[in-house]
């Protein structure tokens, strides 16, 4: 199924970006496990949009409301099930008829026969990562209460062709001003997640993780470790070779792997690096279609948008990195 997830803990996520609610279902979660969801909030609003002069202008509050599964504070072994309302709409800035370059509208309409909900980009919206979140946050305080030491962080390496940190927000802004966007790189470092978990083959860690990662909206690419540069090197010179400490440990003198080997985690950090792209709906005008009139045009797209997606994204990969730790098998 499209909208569930996980074969150990199941994320079904649904919700339209104008509809009444989004919302998410977290079944086979483990029983008796107190959420801090002061901690939950911290993160979506870190998510959430209309944060500063760099984000889209769209304000929401991100708060969920949990209509099952807790019982005296904590999971009672039903479903969590969360719902989180859409406030601040402006459906008319979306005509059905004309199609954002990049974005989902075309292979939206095409797929559902026209029946999609097409405002805000309906359920292809950016907006239903708030969903993913909500789920990985609480995924994440689980397995920090197992894995002693448990972190997980990002960094954007790059906006656009940029990599000095200084220099970002001037690059987002210089799109916004210019009625464009830019898109970026992000990294994920993954750290005391144990050796051993993930499976050969089709459950690898990797293939988990890119799983779980395509699905939010705007990601392009993933590598692993060095990923691609490790196809411009020598065997010599990015193999992780090994040795024992003074405590007749094993350690790695290098992790040019990802912390990943056999599709396994090896106890080292899992690092990731995904491309997320520029912002598809942008007021500069270009060319697309008319539906209604078969015609050809260029047009400014309305609505309030991101310049940038790649800030906003940095917790939706954390959070939904902790989805795939805890699918992973030992
Ligand atoms: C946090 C977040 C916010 C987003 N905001 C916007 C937005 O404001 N405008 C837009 O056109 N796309 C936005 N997107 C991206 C689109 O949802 C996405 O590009 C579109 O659904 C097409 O899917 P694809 O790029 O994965 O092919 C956002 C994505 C994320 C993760």
């Amino acid at each position: 199924m499209s909208n569930t997830f996980g074969d150990l803990v199941k994320i079904t996520s649904f919700g339209e970006s104008h509809q009444p609610y989004i919302g998410v279902v977290i079944d086979d979660f483990p029983a008796g496990f107190p959420i801090d969801f002061d901690q939950v909030q911290k993160n979506l609003d870190l998510r959430k949009p209309g944060q500063n002069s760099t984000s889209t202008s769209r304000k929401e509050s991100d708060q969920y409301q949990v209509i099952s599964g807790i019982f005296e504070g904590k999971t009672d072994g039903s479903p969590i099930v969360a719902i989180c309302p859409n406030q601040n709409t402006i459906s008319k800035d979306y005509q059905p008829e004309l199609i954002r370059p990049s974005h989902a509208d075309l292979t939206a309409k095409t797929k559902y026969q026209n029946s999609n909900d097409y405002r805000g980009g309906g359920q292809f919206s950016g907006r239903l990562t708030a969903n993913l979140v909500f789920a990985g946050s609480i995924c994440f305080q689980y397995l920090q209460s197992i894995h002693s030491g448990l972190k997980i962080s990002s960094q954007v390496i790059s906006i656009g062709s940029e990599t000095n940190p200084e220099n970002f927000e001037s690059i987002i802004l210089d799109a916004k001003n210019s009625g464009d966007s830019v898109g970026g790189v992000i990294e994920t470092r993954i750290q005391n997640f144990p050796i051993g978990y993930g499976s050969p083959l089709f459950n690898s860690v990797e293939s988990i993780f890119s799983h779980l990662l395509f699905s939010i909206p705007a990601v392009k690419g993933i590598e692993f470790g060095d990923g691609f540069n490790l196809a411009q090197s020598l065997g010599s010179e990015v193999n992780d070779q090994l040795q024992y400490n003074s405590k007749k440990e094993v350690e790695y003198l290098s992790n040019h792997n990802g912390g990943i080997l056999g599709g396994i985690t090896t106890g080292q950090d899992i690092i990731f690096r995904v491309a997320i792209k520029p912002t598809p709906t942008i007021s500069k005008p270009q060319k697309t279609i008319n539906l209604a009139t078969k015609q050809n045009l260029e047009h400014s797209f309305l609505g309030r948008h991101d310049p940038s997606i790649v800030l906003r994204a940095r917790v939706v990969l954390e959070t939904t990195s902790a989805i795939a730790l805890i699918n992973l098998s030992q």
